[in-house]
């Protein structure tokens, strides 16, 4: 049990508190800060999928005027680490996925630099390449964990005995495509080198999810002690993973600091040079087969997965990781398998595993639900593991139940009801149901700063950052009750690194973590200071380590509800409805969670309806832009609901609270499809579900 805060501001419903700022515009993302002397980099990107490159023609950019520099792999500067294939830029001649960086122009404003980008003239060697994932392909290989560190393998009891044996089975193989973050503000960095105290500094203003970690990976790239390099991350136009990792694009924009003459250089990404550069989400191949008794009681979960991972660095999604845990079968298998192509670099993407895995587990359980007879919520509540199946930990709290009771009650769920028996007009009428699952996840090592200041008022200083999540608003919040003062008398400062230590903006963990490190500022700045601390007392607070993360199985758990009407004559699908119930430990502030609940159950129902990026033989992404990667918009949005319960979670954190960056993602793709199945009686295990694949 974790020593839980006396709440005041907790729980409370506040507004942003930078909301003004980004609704006026005088918020500033990293590109928008004025630097002077500023001149502007502009990437050259391969436009091959494997080889090398033999000649680079800067005769034509440099004739522009105003061109400062064309670094390429023969006068860029060394780089002193050179293991990380997605980071070594332009340090050999080598190309490893079409859209790598070839090139980086600097020049005195963005117009040029653009324009000589485009004339920048590249002769290549072209090599055979590869770039569509095969399932079958014997090439494929196991990795040696799935992310983070995951086993890749796993086998209790005998899955093959139990299938055989079982009353009713499932057999099915599903289809996720690769899939980008997208966020609205495409990734970009100022950089800047200048001598302090003698010594080289690197100062970056970067669209990030974590100041400190992007100072810890390129300190060596750089040979800098990490002291060296500043980052700083204001405001953050959105990440959804892709700005979890520094990619490619920090370190060409750090790179052509060192080519610029001493100014700082903008280095923009474009919204096309996103889809190569920033991360994207692998496609899977997933295979799942079900064992239940007559009841629909689990015997069997069988969980194969295929995806794809770049030659240039191997990224292993764990997509088969959730289904472990998820419902009770005595033996389960689940695998992971790589197919490794000449392709851009895959990265973390909002519930990474999670996402694409329950898609699978989540049809193929309402598969069953169709193959026993049993109703879909009912085939989920009587699968439900008193403890943990895979650690045989006791729950901190299993929920599900709960959420698909209130969901189906919230929903107005029909028992009963055969597949394509409703109509309205021309609509095909369906309901589907899936369950949602996501990790406590904890990032240990958080510091954070407390400072007394005149008039009863409090500095909190953390290297947090906030991509938009509210995280400002909601650590204000929690500094606020463990300080035992207003939350108005916070001053809060985040995103920079002469902040005390943070971890990233990631894996729905931040609440946690920061939190945790408040919380212990707060009150080592009693224990240190008493009750009135002094004007100017300081105390340092580390996030403690949290023994019941060994003891118990942390989870959060939800259900997903989806109306779903399906157009008889052309198989067009539309969501009027969808109503998820979420149980992830105490609610924070309900009005930035439900943006995050919300926002995940848009990105899930933008998955299953829109999303699937095109890699094509040549290693194209044909469709890498907003007009052809279509997000969902607010038309393709009807009525959505997100609830959870009133409940706290004292294993987890001083603040009871769960993350929930995450889970409304997970799941909600799969209730889209059963709802597409119910309406229609066709069904698709592939995603996205366009009208093509429900036929007319
Ligand atoms: Mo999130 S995909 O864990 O940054």
């Amino acid at each position: 049990m974790t020593q839980q805060l006396d709440t005041t501001e907790i729980g409370a419903a506040r507004g942003r508190v930078d909301a003004r700022a980004k609704v006026t515009g005088t918020a500033p993302y990293a590109y928008e800060h004025h630097v002077d002397q500023a001149t502007y980099g502009h990437l050259v990107l391969s436009s091959i999928a494997r080889g090398r490159v033999t000649a680079i023609d800067a005769t034509e950019a440099f004739a522009q005027g105003g061109v400062h520099a064309v670094v390429t792999h023969e006068n860029a500067h060394r780089l002193a680490d050179v293991s990380d294939g997605e980071l070594a830029v332009l340090q050999s001649d080598r190309v490893g996925f079409r859209g790598q960086i070839v090139a980086i122009v600097v020049a005195e404003d963005p117009e040029t630099a653009r324009e000589a980008a485009r004339l920048v003239q590249v002769t290549y060697d072209e090599e055979p390449h590869e770039s569509v994932l095969d399932a079958d392909s014997p090439d494929l290989y196991a990795p040696d964990q799935v992310n983070p560190a995951f086993e890749t393998d796993t086998d209790e009891g005998d899955v093959e005995a139990a299938l055989a044996e079982a009353a009713f089975t499932v057999d099915a193989v599903y289809e996720t495509p690769v899939q980008h973050n997208s966020p609205m503000e495409p990734h970009q960095t100022v950089a800047t080198w200048d001598h302090h105290d003698g010594r080289d500094r690197l100062v970056l203003l970067d669209s990030t999810q974590g100041v400190h970690p992007v100072r810890q990976t390129l300190a060596p790239l750089f040979a800098l002690d990490p002291q060296q390099v500043t980052v700083e991350a204001p405001f953050v136009g959105g990440g959804f993973g892709s700005k979890g990792m520094p990619h490619a694009n920090v370190v060409a924009a750090a790179i052509a600091a060192k080519h610029s003459g001493g100014r700082p250089v903008k280095l923009p990404l474009t919204r096309q040079q996103t889809f190569t550069l920033g991360g994207h989400r692998t496609p899977t191949v997933q295979r799942v087969r079900l064992g239940a008794d007559a009841d629909g009681r689990l015997d069997a979960t069988w969980h194969e997965v295929v995806e794809h991972t770049s030659r240039v660095k191997e990224f292993a999604e764990q997509t088969a990781v959730a289904t472990r845990l998820m419902y009770d079968s005595p033996n389960r298998r689940t695998s992971h398998r790589l197919h490794a192509l000449d392709v851009p670099v895959a990265s973390w993407m909002r519930a990474p595993g999670e996402a694409p895995g329950s898609f699978a587990l989540e049809v193929a359980m309402d598969e069953l639900a169709v193959a026993t007879g049993v109703d879909p919520v009912e085939l989920r509540v009587r699968n439900d593991p008193a403890s943990d199946p895979e650690s045989g930990h006791p729950w901190s709290q299993r929920h599900l139940v709960e959420c698909l009771r209130e969901g189906a009650e919230r929903f107005g769920w029909q028992t009963g009801v055969p597949p394509r028996s409703r109509r309205e007009g021309r609509w095909l009428v369906g309901q589907g149901v899936a369950s949602a699952t996501y990790p406590l996840n904890v990032m240990p090592g958080n510091e954070a700063e407390v400072e007394a200041l005149d008039g009863g008022r409090y500095a909190v200083r953390i290297g947090a950052v906030d991509i938009g999540t509210g995280a400002r608003t909601i650590l204000g919040q929690i500094a606020a009750d463990a300080l035992g003062c207003p939350v108005g008398a916070v001053e809060l400062s985040i995103g920079d690194t002469s902040l005390p230590f943070a971890t990233v903006a990631g894996g729905s963990a931040g609440t946690t973590s920061w939190g945790s490190a408040i919380v212990a500022a707060a009150r080592a700045l009693r224990d240190e200071h008493g009750a009135s601390p002094a004007v100017g007392a300081v105390a340092r607070g580390v996030q403690p380590e949290n023994p019941d993360t060994e003891q118990y199985s942390i989870h959060s758990f939800g259900a997903h509800f989806v109306e779903a009407h399906v157009d008889a004559h052309t198989g067009e699908v539309r969501v009027p409805r969808m109503v998820s119930v979420f149980s992830a430990g105490r609610i924070i502030n309900p009005t930035t969670a439900r943006s995050q609940l919300l926002g995940g159950m848009v990105m899930g129902l933008s998955a299953a309806l829109h999303e699937e990026t095109v890699i094509d033989p040549s290693g194209r992404m044909p469709n890498h832009d907003l007009a052809q990667y279509h997000v969902a918009s607010h038309a393709d949005i009807g009525h959505l609901e997100a609830h959870w319960l009133d409940e706290v979670d004292e294993h987890a954190n001083p603040m009871g609270s769960k993350g929930i960056g995450e889970i409304g993602i997970v799941g909600a793709a799969a209730a889209v499809a059963n709802a597409t199945f119910d309406a229609t009686g066709v069904r698709v295990r592939s995603l996205p579900l366009t009208a093509d694949k429900l036929g007319g």
